[in-house]
């Protein structure tokens, strides 16, 4: 009986997007909570905004396009609607616009609390009784707009702690008993060589349940053979180029990147504190001994510069993704094969607030035994963000790529510590200006096989 399929298919759906919006709220609510009422007006970005903003935007979106764009229902506060609608997120520019709004602009807590209770509450409403899934509609066709709301909602948990992990310790409440893993030596790099193949970059619209626009769509690179690092380029491994006086020398940089780090005085990663006559890293909740076994994170200009050092390179997009999801037998779902993602074949989900010891989960290697692709930071590569043959903006947000195909970003792969298991399918792609200091991301080397060197 086609009708009763369909009836339990919807209900189905509409169980697991409840589900999904009640653990994202709950979620943001916890990372909110970590902070002291102090921080709640500050900026620790300079280019992004204040903290407050931050926690009336996620219900405002989800109150903007799901139930008044889509639904053309009324909203609720006008002016708090407006203020929250738009941050420089989740991608946001260095060198965009200063995001405005003194201090006193800003509404208390209360009044925030109080629109996002009423937000949530017409939400949850929606998301149980209302028609969503309306083919031929431009914001709710396959459901669109409700995917757009969930996933915009768990990426900006991650941008969400890039900014605490800039706040003084004094203003955060690390969970009782969290100690970030710093023990493990660094593991012995290796280089493995991926055959040349195919690598499938983006997805056709109907072939998955949502995808964001820059996702569509499909196109096959048929990919030369290369060269690939087995781990994430470590901390150990950076210092060896920070002591070489890497952050001296011209010709490892770009011309503006150099310029760019000379004129912020910059000589090693952000996350890199020095503590005397040794390196400390800054972790979320506070200081530990340069752990040389994590992935280093840094901007993917430095990134750049380390890979000249080397005598290597960053990979392509379309070299990740060969290395990451292709096999001797075609394509799979994750690194690992087809099994969801677990504590064992990676560092995502939330599991931890740092970086863990990169080769430490060889059960997430990919089919050629390249490890952490999916997770423990994302990964820079060499390829400028821009559109797949094929694409077309989305109705629900539909700024949310367009604005950013400028020549100016860098694709990002892979997950971080805090990148919601939601997100880890192949053809999700992140962003950020190659100067960005401030992201949860590494990199590895990529090198032409050995056939095509010099
Ligand atoms: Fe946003």
């Amino acid at each position: 009986m086609p009708s009763t399929d369909a009836g339990i298919g919807i209900a189905t759906e509409r169980a697991a997007w409840l589900d999904w919006y009640r653990r994202n709220r709950a979620r943001s609510k916890r990372l909110f909570d970590l902070l002291s009422d102090d921080a709640y007006y500050s900026r620790p970005i300079a280019l992004r905004h204040p903290i407050v903003f931050y926690e009336g935007h996620l219900p405002a979106f989800s109150l903007n396009t799901l139930l008044k764009k889509a639904l053309g229902r009324p909203g609720i506060d006008a002016r708090l609607e407006a203020l929250f609608a738009r941050g420089i997120d989740p991608h946001e520019s260095v060198g965009g616009d200063e995001p405005g709004h003194a201090r006193s602009s800003w509404p208390p807590r209360d009044a925030v609390h109080a629109f996002a209770a009423e937000a949530d509450r017409r939400v949850i409403e929606a998301l149980g009784h209302a028609d969503l899934d309306r083919p031929g509609h431009p914001l709710l066709d396959r459901a669109e707009a409700v995917f757009a709301i969930l996933e915009h909602e768990a990426m900006h948990q991650e941008t969400l702690l890039y900014m605490w992990h800039r706040l003084p310790f004094e203003q955060k409440r690390g969970p009782a008993g969290y100690r970030p893993r710093t023990n493990g030596a660094p593991p012995q790099q290796e280089w493995i060589e991926i055959p040349e193949g195919r690598a499938t970059l983006g997805v056709n619209r109907d072939a998955i349940p949502f995808g964001w626009d820059n996702e569509h769509a499909a196109s096959v690179i048929e990919t030369p053979p290369f060269g690939i690092e087995r781990h994430d380029v470590t901390n150990a491994r950076f210092l060896e180029f920070v002591e070489a006086g890497g952050y001296r020398e011209p010709r490892w940089w770009t011309s503006e990147d150099f310029q760019w780090i000379q004129s912020e005085q910059l000589t090693h990663p952000l996350f890199w504190e020095r503590d005397g006559d040794r390196w400390s890293w800054r972790a979320m909740f506070g200081r530990v001994p340069l752990p040389l076994g994590w992935p280093v994170y840094v901007s993917q200009a430095e990134a750049s510069a380390f890979a000249r050092w080397t005598g290597a390179r960053l990979p392509t997009e379309a070299e990740f993704q060969r290395a990451a999801y292709g096999s001797p037998s075609g394509e799979r779902p994750y690194p690992w094969g087809s099994t969801p993602p677990s504590p064992a074949t990676g560092v995502f989900d939330f599991s931890s607030w740092d970086p863990e010891p990169a080769g430490t989960h060889p059960a997430g290697a990919s089919a050629w035994g390249v490890e952490d692709l999916v997770g423990n930071g994302w990964e820079w590569t060499a390829t400028p963000f821009a559109p797949f043959p094929g694409f077309r903006p989305m109705a629900s947000y539909p700024e949310y790529s367009a604005d950013f195909f400028d020549g100016q970003h860098v694709v990002m792969k892979g997950a971080s510590p805090v990148t919601a298991r939601e997100l880890l399918r192949p053809t999700f792609r992140n962003w950020f200006r190659a100067r960005y200091p401030y992201v949860y991301a590494t990199f590895r080397c990529v090198r032409d096989a050995a056939a095509r060197r010099p």
